[in-house]
C-alpha cells in the first residue's frame, strides 16, 4: 500500500514537472512569436549609416566617400530608365556590382531645383532620407541608393503582390503614416532649418516624392524643393503659380478671389504648417482599407480635425501629430496583443 502510494507520488513529481516546462515552452513560443509579430519598428536595415560624406549601399562592407565625377563617369552604368519626373530622369544603374539610381537633370531650365535637391540631400541625410551615393554637379548626375519598389504610389500593388500580401496589415501601413510624420517632424527641425516640403500640391505627386523600402519602409528621395522658413520672415511660397485644390491647405491659395487676378508679387508668404494640413490625406491613402485601419481612422479623428483647421496657427506641429501617432500604435499593438493572449 505505502509502496503503492510512494510510486503515486513518484510518478506525479515528473507530470508536475512535464507540465511546468510545457507551459514555458509556450510561453516562450507565444513571445517569439509576438516579437516577430512587432519586428521592424526600428529602422530598416538597407538603410546603412555612415558619416557624413560617406555611404554603404547594397552588399558593401565599408564606409565610402560619395562618388565624384571621374567615378561616375568611368563606372556607373546605366540598365534602364525607373522613373521621371520634372527635373529628373532616373535610371537603375550598376555601380561597383551594386544597384543604384543615377539622376539626370532633365532640362537646363531645372538646374536650379536640381542643385537645390542635391545640397538638401547632402545636407539632410538620416534615417528616414535615401542614401546619398554620389555628385557630378556640372553634369547634373547624382546617384543614389536604389529601392526596388520604386514610389510609395506603388503601395497598394506591392501589398496585392503574393510576396507581401501577409504583410498588407493595420501594423505595417500605420507603421509607414509613422515615418511620414517623422520624417515631417525632422524636416521642420532639420539641421538646414524649418523646411517644407513643397513639391505636393496632390497626393499622387506627394507620394511620388518617397520611396518605399524592400522592408516596407518610407524614405523620402525628392528633395528639389524645401523652402526655409525663416524666423520673423515673410513666409514662403511654394512655386510662383496659382495653386488650387483640396490637397493644398488654404492659406495656398489665392485669397482675393476672382474679381482680383493672380500675381505672385501679391500672394502672401506661409509657413511649415502646409504640410500638416496635408497629413490626413496622406495617412488615409497609407492606411489603405485593411482589417484595423478604420479604427486607427477613429481613434485619428480628432488630431486629424486639428491638422484640418482653416487658421494654420491653430495646427498642431508635426511632434504633435507623431505624439499622438506613437500612442495609437502603441495602444493598437497591445490590445491586439491582449487578443492574441486570449486566443492562446
Ligand atoms: N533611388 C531610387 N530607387 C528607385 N526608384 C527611384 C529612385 N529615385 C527615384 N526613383 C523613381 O523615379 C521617380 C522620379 O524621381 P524624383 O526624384 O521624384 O524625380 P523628379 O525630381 O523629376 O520628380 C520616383 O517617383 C521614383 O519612382
Ligand atoms: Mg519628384
Amino acid at each position: 500500500m505505502a509502496q503503492r502510494v510512494g510510486s503515486g507520488q513518484r510518478c506525479g513529481v515528473p507530470a508536475v514537472v512535464l507540465c511546468l516546462v510545457a507551459l514555458l515552452c509556450a510561453n516562450l513560443l507565444l513571445y517569439v512569436y509576438l516579437d516577430a509579430l512587432y519586428e521592424g519598428t526600428s529602422p530598416p536595415s538597407a538603410h546603412m549609416h555612415c558619416s557624413p560624406g560617406y555611404f554603404k549601399v547594397g552588399t558593401m562592407k565599408n564606409c565610402t566617400p560619395w562618388l565624384q565625377c571621374p567615378e561616375i563617369h568611368a563606372n556607373v552604368r546605366r540598365l534602364r530608365l525607373i522613373g521621371q519626373g520634372a527635373v529628373k530622369q532616373v535610371y537603375l544603374s550598376e555601380w561597383q556590382g551594386q544597384k543604384v539610381a543615377l539622376c539626370v537633370l532633365t532640362s537646363e531650365q531645372y538646374k536650379a531645383d536640381f542643385l537645390h535637391g542635391v545640397s538638401m540631400l547632402r545636407s539632410l541625410q538620416s534615417v528616414r532620407v535615401v542614401s546619398l551615393v554620389g555628385v557630378c554637379e556640372e553634369d547634373g548626375v547624382f546617384v543614389t541608393e536604389y529601392h526596388p519598389l520604386g514610389s510609395a504610389l506603388t503601395l497598394d500593388s506591392t501589398l496585392a503582390q503574393d510576396r507581401y500580401r501577409s504583410q498588407d496589415s493595420w501594423h505595417v501601413r500605420l507603421r509607414l503614416a509613422l515615418d511620414y510624420v517623422v520624417f515631417l517632424v525632422f524636416l521642420h527641425n532639420s539641421p538646414v532649418g524649418k523646411r517644407v516640403m513643397c513639391d505636393s500640391n496632390d497626393l499622387q505627386k506627394t507620394l511620388s516624392q518617397f520611396l518605399l523600402t524592400s522592408d516596407l519602409r518610407l524614405l523620402a528621395n525628392d528633395l528639389d524643393a524645401l523652402p526655409l522658413v525663416e524666423h520673423g520672415g515673410q513666409g514662403i511660397k511654394c512655386g510662383h503659380r496659382q495653386l488650387m485644390g483640396e490637397f493644398v491647405a488654404p492659406e495656398q491659395q489665392w485669397p482675393y478671389g476672382e474679381a482680383v487676378p493672380f500675381s505672385d508679387d501679391l500672394m502672401p508668404g506661409y509657413d511649415e504648417k502646409s504640410d500638416i494640413w496635408k497629413i490626413p490625406d496622406v495617412t488615409r491613402f497609407l492606411l489603405g482599407h485593411v482589417s484595423g485601419s478604420d479604427v486607427i481612422q477613429l481613434h485619428l479623428f480628432q488630431i486629424h480635425a486639428e491638422c484640418k483647421r482653416r487658421n494654420p496657427k491653430l495646427r498642431p506641429s508635426a511632434h504633435e501629430v507623431l505624439r499622438v501617432y506613437r500612442s495609437v500604435y502603441d495602444g493598437m499593438k497591445e490590445s491586439h496583443t491582449e487578443s492574441v493572449r486570449d486566443m492562446l
